[in-house]
């Protein structure tokens, strides 16, 4: 493959692209639904992939017809109280959670010379990848405390192209979450994609998991992608 039709650096989406701390964020936002005797299951879950803390109890309070029943302080404790449950399930979190075949495709773009960073909407992912021992696996990691206004919307990955002085077109998203995809698409930057294609159907290249993840598919797809019009 012809050196200038490689990517300058991949973008990487945290919960669910690196480990599967989405389960555990399932787990928290469960805990916290039922107390609220709002139903939750993995279905629904799937529409908090990628989305904010704040937004994703409003979608629940929502799906629960619990919107405009409390006041911004009580969804502020609410939201504190999924995060403390959360943080629990996350401390606990060794090496061993980096998802399958994740560490041996950083280690082949760090010997390309290709950038990678980290895009998470999670402003747990400073405790993520400590707990992980993967703080030098990224040449930068986005905060996303920092970050005006989170996925969909493209701030987050250009925060990371802009850190690393480079145009969109040359730094490839990967996302597990459709509200991750659009942002990347709205960076203008090419998006891989992780999950069912039911739920990523606008990824450009879509893995079914971290395991079949394939660089050379990856390149080929970019490839055509740079001659989009
Ligand atoms: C995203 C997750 O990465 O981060 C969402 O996919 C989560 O599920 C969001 O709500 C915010 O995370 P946190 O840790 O700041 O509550
Ligand atoms: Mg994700």
């Amino acid at each position: 493959m012809d050196k200038l039709m490689k990517p300058k650096a991949f973008i990487f989406d945290l919960d669910g692209v690196i480990t599967d701390t989405a389960h555990y964020h399932f787990l928290a936002w469960r805990d916290l639904a039922h107390g609220l005797g709002i139903e939750f299951d993995e279905v629904f879950n799937e529409k908090l992939k990628g989305v904010g803390r704040m937004e994703s109890l409003e979608l629940i309070l929502e799906k629960g017809g619990k919107a405009q029943q409390f006041s911004a302080a009580e969804k502020e404790a609410m939201a504190t109280r999924k995060n403390e449950l959360y943080k629990a399930l996350i401390v606990k979190m060794t090496p061993a959670e980096v998802l399958p075949n994740i560490k041996p495709l950083l280690a082949t773009l760090r010997a390309d010379g290709i950038k990678i960073g980290l895009a998470s909407a999670s402003k747990n992912a400073f405790t993520v990848l400590a707990c992980l021992e993967m703080q030098d696996n990224f040449d930068y990691v986005a905060d996303a405390a920092k970050i005006p206004n989170s996925k969909p919307a493209p701030d987050v990955f250009l925060d990371v192209a802009q850190a690393f002085q480079l145009q969109a077109k040359d730094c490839i998203g990967v996302e597990d979450a459709a509200a991750g995809v659009e942002s990347i698409h709205r960076a203008g930057m090419m998006a891989v994609g992780i999950g069912d294609p039911a739920h990523l159907p606008e990824a450009d290249v879509l893995f079914a998991s971290t395991q079949l993840l394939d660089l050379d598919t990856i390149y080929a797809a970019y490839a055509q992608w740079l001659k989009q019009p």
